[in-house]
């Protein structure tokens, strides 16, 4: 099994939970307050890991208690973090609105993930056969990395929603993004489906479009369309299902599984995520993924 190499960012999240989400102008009460470990490419590291990925991570600390919190986190789910650089700049937060039906609103303050770079005369693990990022960081780090990692299936995750820049596009194998993300980069409403075979005619790349509860499709150039569709869950919180997707993709892509099995378990990943509050707490393990997915 080849290693997955993650690049991208690390937030301290702040969930607000609140009964729904304010109108323009108004002021709500929060039902109530709790702080996670969080980030879209932290998730996505913790992900991979815990469904069974050797995992090294790429990302930018300020030099501060989350920044500390943050390494501890990886210590402790198994993460080689010989690429996390500590940067004159606060760690990275988030702020996450989530309402009663587990739905979230997400602003993020870069700080550190802003000043992520790659390394002069950075060499990647040599036995990297997954490369994963997203767009909370530079997305010329990410091209720049993505240039020495030829011989992997270099995935980005277009979230949040932005153009994505030529280099960085000209050196991607594949774009995993939700159907808002999707509509977004697309410039039009369809169904996920749809998009996906759009956006992977225009890209030239696969992509694969995830739509929560009806499931995620994976379109190649060619027109042919996988699709997977998770179990039903009862959903608590929606925050991280699509790092939970990701992180599984890779691991399960790793570990060279077929293109179905490897989108069911990711969905599986996914379904799973949502039963749980935060981001990190709620990231599934591989037992746990093989267990609801037989
Ligand atoms: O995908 C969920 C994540 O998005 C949160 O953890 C938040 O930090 C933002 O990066």
């Amino acid at each position: 099994m080849g290693s997955i190499l993650v690049i991208g960012s690390y937030n301290r999240d702040t969930v607000l939970r609140l009964s729904r989400f304010p109108a323009p102008g108004e002021t709500l009460t929060a039902l109530g307050m709790a702080e996670f470990h969080g980030g879209k490419g932290s998730n996505q590291a913790v992900a991979a890991a815990r469904a069974g990925g050797r995992v090294a991570l790429l990302a930018a600390l300020g030099n501060d208690a989350s920044g500390q919190a943050a390494r501890a986190l990886w210590t402790a789910e198994g993460i080689t973090v010989e690429g996390v650089q500590t940067v004159p700049a606060p760690t990275g937060a988030a702020t996450i609105l989530l309402d009663a039906a587990g739905e979230n609103q997400i602003i993020i303050v870069p700080g550190a993930n802003a000043a992520l770079a790659l390394p002069s005369g950075f060499t990647p693990p040599c036995d990297v056969t997954v490369a994963v990022a997203q767009l909370e960081t530079p997305q010329a780090a990410t091209a720049a990395l993505f240039r020495t990692l030829t011989g992997a299936r270099r995935i980005l995750n277009v979230a949040p929603a932005a153009a994505i820049l030529p280099e960085l596009l000209a050196t991607t194998d594949m774009l995993v993004l939700n159907e808002t993300e999707a509509a977004i980069l697309a410039q039009r409403e369809a169904e996920p489906a749809a998009l996906a075979l759009a956006l992977a005619a225009e890209t030239m790349r696969e992509v694969i479009v995830t739509a929560g509860a009806a499931g995620a499709f994976w379109a190649r150039p060619d027109g042919v369309v996988i699709q997977a569709t998770p179990p039903r869950v009862a959903v608590t919180d929606t925050t991280g299902a699509g790092d939970a997707f990701l992180g599984a993709f890779a691991a399960f892509s790793a570990a060279g599984h077929t293109p179905e099995k490897i989108l069911g378990l990711s969905v599986t990943a996914g379904a799973l995520a949502c039963t749980q509050h935060g981001a990190v707490p709620s990231l599934p393990y591989r037992t746990a993924i093989l267990a609801l997915a037989s």
